[in-house]
């Protein structure tokens, strides 16, 4: 048997129903912040990751997915999506566009080899978002308010926002020499890998996944120290406008972000929720101001922040959050012979098409069988068609539920399938007026069981 390839995920069932509720929530945040959708190809010019997202990160050295094409192209699936939004921007003359800064908002699968183990996938999705074209800081700060209202409408509430600033060229620049000075003398007690990013890139040997418990890391100077005064400044404001939008944070100088291409701000958002496992970061992000013009576009500021959708699921999963996904359906059609099939494919068209979530038989089941089967798929309600019904131009309908069943004209069906599911969805509503939650049974007796709507009432 054909296995999948190590570190991806077949998602169906209900957990793809997860998935597409929470892109449902992406589109609805990102929509009101008003960032544009973007699709980027899967694969680009292997040299865009090389020059973009630095020589010496480990998603380039170790964990990129290179082949050559049939035209002897040098070709990467993309590990992350920022490089691809940037190459868009540039090609694209995106920064000749008047209504500046660009606003763009993405989804999709992106390719690391990595070691496959919980949370760390070889295929994963990743959502994220970028603000190309403004250096105020209060970007930054709608990144991260973007980022956690994401989370936060999805209903999750065991997060934690972690911030940094790697600051300006300046001062990375006087961070990158006082690495260099402090980690020479303990050469020898770091990982081969970080000998040799001594050399090229210390600031790697910090997100170094061998090292990451060695003291000699836990005890580097950090970036803050290191901040000219007027990326100091700027940190200071992000910071601001970050308690104008009431957003919790925690300054942590260990976060330094494992890509090159950030300066100033950097920020991560972890799950705090027990059980998660060393992978429990839903997501990062940070500024990158000279990506742009790396990349042979004009000097353009830039902020951004991406998530794995897959830690997403397991956040939710883990913190026991009622996920509205609809998982019933409105009405099962059964029958018997072949006239009451040709009957049933008229009759599923008609109400697939006026907005009814209806489903049929197809296996060849008894009738026994289709009543088990209309349970198995929580139909609300079931209509078994018969001839003689058919011939009077009636059918039969029965709530599934409390079993009462109504003769109903044809002509009629619509609107009463329309009227009782609607009554349905008022009959079960609260007194907190939101409407929503209440078609998938999570209010009762007027009582909201679901913290999370009243939080964002304000109550
Ligand atoms: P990143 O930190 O490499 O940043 O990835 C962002 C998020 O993607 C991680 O926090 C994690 O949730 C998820 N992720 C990464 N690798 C894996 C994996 N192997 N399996 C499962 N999930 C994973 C970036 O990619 C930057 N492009 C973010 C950014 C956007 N910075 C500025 N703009």
């Amino acid at each position: 048997m054909i296995q999948r390839q190590k570190g991806c995920n077949d998602i169906y069932g209900r957990e793809a129903k997860v998935w597409k509720y929470i892109d449902t929530v992406i589109d609805a945040m990102m929509e009101k912040y008003n960032y544009n959708y973007i699709r980027t190809p899967i694969f680009e010019a292997t040299e865009l990751f090389h020059r973009g997202v630095g020589e010496t990160t480990d998603i380039v050295t170790k964990e990129s997915y290179d082949f050559e094409d049939k035209g002897g192209r040098k070709i990467t699936l993309r590990p992350e999506g920022t490089a691809g939004v940037v190459r868009s921007f540039i090609e694209n003359k995106m920064y000749g566009d008047p209504n500046q800064p660009v606003k763009v908002y993405y989804n999709g699968t992106m390719y690391r080899y990595e070691r496959p183990q919980s949370g760390r996938d070889r295929e994963l999705t990743q959502f994220g978002m970028e603000i190309l074209g403004s250096d105020d800081p209060l970007t930054d700060a709608e990144i991260i308010s973007a980022a956690v209202n994401v989370f936060k409408m999805l209903g999750l509430k065991e997060i934690k926002v972690n911030l940094n600033s790697l600051g300006d060229n300046e001062s990375r620049d006087n961070y990158r020499k006082a690495l260099v000075d402090y980690f020479k003398p303990h050469i020898n007690e770091l990982c081969e890998d970080c000998v040799e990013r001594l050399e090229k890139n210390p600031l790697r040997i910090l997100d170094c996944k061998v090292d990451a418990e060695n003291e000699v890391l836990k005890n580097a100077p950090k970036t803050l120290d290191y901040l000219t005064e007027e990326s100091r400044d700027r940190f200071e404001k992000v910071q601001e406008y970050l308690e104008i939008m009431q957003i919790d944070y925690t300054i942590n100088p260990n976060i330094v972000r494992g890509l090159d291409y950030y300066n100033h701000t950097v920020f991560e958002i972890e799950a705090k929720v027990e059980g998660f496992g060393s992978n429990n970061v839903l997501g990062g992000g940070g500024r990158y101001n000279g990506l742009v013009n790396q990349l042979d576009g004009p000097e353009t500021p830039c902020v951004g922040f991406a998530s794995g959708i897959g830690r997403l699921v397991k956040a939710l999963e883990l913190e026991e959050v009622k996920v509205p996904i609809v998982e019933d359906i409105d009405l099962f059609i059964m029958y018997v012979n072949e006239e009451e099939k040709k009957y049933a494919a008229y009759l599923t068209q008609e109400l697939r098409l006026a907005g009814f979530i209806v489903d049929t038989e197809y296996t060849g089941r008894s009738l026994k069988g289709q009543f088990k089967q209309a349970d198995r798929l929580n139909a609300k309600y079931i209509c078994v068609l018969n001839s003689e019904d058919l011939d009077n131009n009636e059918v039969k309908i029965k709530n599934n539920k409390t079993k009462e069943e109504e003769v109903i004209s044809l002509d009629a069906l619509i609107y009463y399938l329309d009227e009782k599911l609607t009554t349905e969805v008022e009959d079960d509503e609260c007194d907190c007026g939101c409407g929503h939650h209440h078609e998938h049974g999570e209010c009762e007796h007027g009582e909201c069981k679901c913290s999370h709507h009243h939080e964002e009432k304000g109550e």
